[in-house]
């Protein structure tokens, strides 16, 4: 089954206006030239909104946020709302990312809660799915990682399963340079593909795009996306640097 293919930056708390005109400009002409298989997207920090749509125009590249808050509007000093990414027209975001979960206490109720808000405004959630190290040593990770998905997925209408985007990303491989290999990643895929025909019809579950996540980097991009398995990439840290990135949407 051939599904849509994904690259996914994650700027993080990182990025100038320098970096995003460096970036569009070193992956604008090669996009258009190239006509990649799959969906680029930058997920860059919220005051850089404007300026990223405006170097992207006219440019096959999206742009997406990194967060959300879970309730629409409100006195939520230094939040940002679904109501905002809609009225940007900014068509994806980022949900669950362990980040957030350990550092901001997002929960699985509120990744449900923003995942809900999200396709009820026809924005793609990204959802982020993934085990520490601790539980994998326990064995405990695929059961955790099927945990956090069905608590995300729970209730999802039938005509939002097209807007879900999954990324699993090991918490002991963000950052850390220690990635997954890729048969470690394409066997979690595939439980958790496993597990999304449970939660509904195979025709539908089989077209959910699953992204690796972890200190993928243009070294280990091609043998990561060669798995059948792996439908993209979740990029941090070397969705940064224009030339290493342009490199990792060359490999799919
Ligand atoms: P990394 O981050 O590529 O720097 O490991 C990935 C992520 O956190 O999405």
């Amino acid at each position: 089954m051939a599904r849509r293919k994904f690259i996914i930056a994650n700027w993080k708390m990182n990025g100038s206006l320098e970096l995003v005109q460096t970036m569009s400009q070193t992956l604008r002409d090669k996009i258009k030239l190239n006509h990649p298989p799959c969906q680029v997207v930058l997920c860059c920090p919220d005051p850089y909104f404007s300026e990223l749509q405006k170097a992207l125009q006219g440019s096959l590249i999206q742009i997406g946020a990194q967060h959300i808050h879970h309730k629409e509007s409100g006195a939520f000093t230094g939040e940002i709302s679904v109501l905002m990414l809609k009225d940007l027209k900014i068509p994806y975001c980022i949900v669950g990312h362990s980040e957030r979960r350990s550092h901001f206490a997002e929960t699985d109720d509120m990744v449900h809660t923003k995942t809900q808000l999200l396709v009820q405004h026809d924005i793609h959630p990204v959802i982020c799915i993934g085990e520490t190290l601790e539980q994998r040593q326990a064995g405990i990770h695929e059961e955790t990682v099927i945990m956090q998905m069905v608590k995300a997925l729970q209730k999802i209408q039938h005509q939002d399963w097209p807007k879900v985007i999954l990324a699993y990303e090991p918490v002991w491989a963000i950052g850390t340079g220690k990635t997954a290999t890729p048969e470690q990643a394409n066997e979690m895929h595939s439980v958790i593909r496993k597990q999304l025909h449970n939660l509904t019809a195979p025709e539908i579950a089989d077209k959910v795009p699953i992204l690796y996540g972890g200190s993928a980097n243009g070294a280990n991009a091609k043998e990561l996306l060669s798995k059948p398995e792996i439908d993209g990439l979740l990029i941090g840290g070397a969705s940064l640097k224009p030339q290493e990135f342009l490199s990792m949407v060359m490999a799919v």
